[in-house]
């Protein structure tokens, strides 16, 4: 295996001894160009002799990850600006970075902007396709073009969302191959065939028609959202044009029984992909209450039919709506965080939400989360119902006051709730604990006082489930 590719850490590496040294940006100048990519990692300046006593460099933890997202942004001057960013905080203004409107930094805020956002492409875009092998195994491949250099960050994500399939995603960067066990970066030459069409291909076409709602599509925010540069890779964009010209009755008259039929058979492809979910029948056309009609779509629990342990957060927000999972957004990072603090796996464990479709208002041109209803989180509760009987776990963590009042109809307070022994009908063990909102939206010293109280109810949690036998 190899990469030879010149990578943030042979940067750090190269520039940490100019920088010690006190050497200027303007006194370096970065080798690196396009030609040089693959067959260069190391020497990566060219100036006088080397520094020869280096001083200890502590550079701060928001820089270096400011500097690392900066190595993905696909421009020969990365090298450069982040040489000058670093010099500049050692050397001139520690504060730089609060400064938006100081020329470097805005520009490299734009840069880790646009290298996120391309991130959050490959995550949402990334179409894999099966190729079983002679010996009948199934693998999947994906081929994706990102903006940037961002194969590395980006195939993180999918290790832990596709742990248990061999994958390979190729990009003309090279490819991340993974064999359920390890991560490995390869060449472009090594990154094998891209496999010809196949029958999930119809399947994503199907999907994408049955889950698009031409009636509220708005070409200029769907651009945005999909721009036409990954259109090219995604089989379903071949139907976004024939979508645009139809209307919503029109597409409505279109829901044949064959469709309906291929629509089952791409969302249990999608399920199948994520090896995940129970599903739910029935919740992506539930209209008992109002909040499906301004949401994308009902965000189902995901976990695997097994689990013995499941969280239940309030209701899907933003990111979660977008994406169809629950807990991807910002309170999904802390929850993650609390769980590995936890020592729980997520891909081991049941998550879900109290109500399913999210609730908002507008606030200008974003969508703010509206708590549900206590009406609405009983109307709800059959989809919980459900998935609770089909994974009949042993331990649930309710995430939050609206998950306990839909898990045990009791309205107190989580402060009060996490001491005491309570049962959900089905026969479960109930814990209440701090929603991951609630960490997001504390101040001062309460935000590490709750994270710590949500791990700890966490572990606790974990420790109720009893060890298969
Ligand atoms: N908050 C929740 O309660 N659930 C989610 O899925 C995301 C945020």
């Amino acid at each position: 295996m190899i990469d030879r590719r010149f990578t943030f850490e042979t940067w750090r590496d190269t520039a940490r001894p100019w920088l010690a040294a006190g050497h200027k940006a303007d006194e370096i100048r970065w080798l690196e160009t396009a030609s040089e990519l693959t067959e260069r990692a190391t020497a990566g300046v060219e100036a006088g002799s080397m520094p020869r006593t280096p001083h200890e460099l502590r550079l701060p933890r928001p820089l270096m990850l400011l500097l690392e997202n900066l190595a993905y942004f696909r421009h020969d001057s990365r090298w450069e600006l982040m040489y000058r960013l670093a010099w500049r905080v050692l050397y001139e203004n520690p504060q730089l970075l609060a400064d938006p409107a100081e020329p470097d930094v805005a520009n490299a805020m734009s840069m880790d902007r646009a290298v996120r956002r391309d991130i959050h492409k490959m995550h949402a875009f990334v179409r894999f396709r099966e190729i079983v092998t002679e010996g009948g195994e199934s693998s999947y491949f994906a081929w994706f073009e990102p903006q940037h250099e961002i194969l590395r960050p980006g195939a993180k994500f999918f290790v832990k969302r596709f742990p248990n399939m061999r994958w390979t995603i190729a990009t003309p960067d090279g490819a991340a191959v993974w064999d359920k066990a390890s991560l490995q970066f390869v060449a472009p030459q090594f990154a094998g065939e891209r496999p010809a069409n196949d029958a999930q291909e119809d399947l994503w076409r199907t999907y994408y028609h049955c889950i698009c709602n031409v009636a509220r599509i708005n070409p200029t925010a769907m651009q945005r959202e999909m721009p036409k540069h990954y259109w090219r890779n995604l089989p379903e964009a071949t139907e976004i044009p024939a979508l645009m010209k139809h209307g919503g009755a029109k597409f409505a008259a279109r829901h044949t029984e064959s469709d309906h039929e291929n629509f089952t058979g791409a969302r249990s492809l999608r399920r199948s992909l994520d090896q995940l979910h129970v599903p739910v029948e029935g919740v992506q056309t539930c209209r008992a209450c109002d909040i499906w009609k301004n949401a994308t779509q009902a965000v189902e629990g995901e976990g695997p039919p097994s689990a013995k342990l499941m969280l239940v957060g309030e209701q899907p927000g933003d990111e979660e709506d977008l994406q169809g999972r629950p807990f991807v957004g910002p309170a999904g990072k802390v929850l993650n965080d609390a769980l590995t603090a936890a020592g729980i796996q997520r891909s081991e464990i049941y998550i879900t939400n109290a109500v399913k479709h999210f609730k908002w208002e507008a606030r200008g041109k974003r969508r703010l989360h509206k708590k549900p209803s206590s009406g609405e989180i009983r109307i709800c509760n059959v989809w919980l119902r459900k998935e609770i009987e089909t994974t009949k776990p042993t331990v649930i963590v309710a995430l939050g006051a609206s998950a306990l009042s839909a898990l045990h109809g009791s309205s107190f307070s989580i402060e009060a709730a996490r001491h005491l022994d309570l049962t959900h009908p089905a026969g479960a063990r109930i814990l209440a604990t701090f929603h991951p909102s609630a960490i997001l939206r504390a101040e001062g010293e309460r935000a590490p006082i709750l994270r710590t109280a949500l791990v700890e109810d966490l572990k606790r949690a974990s420790r109720l489930v009893p060890t298969p036998t």
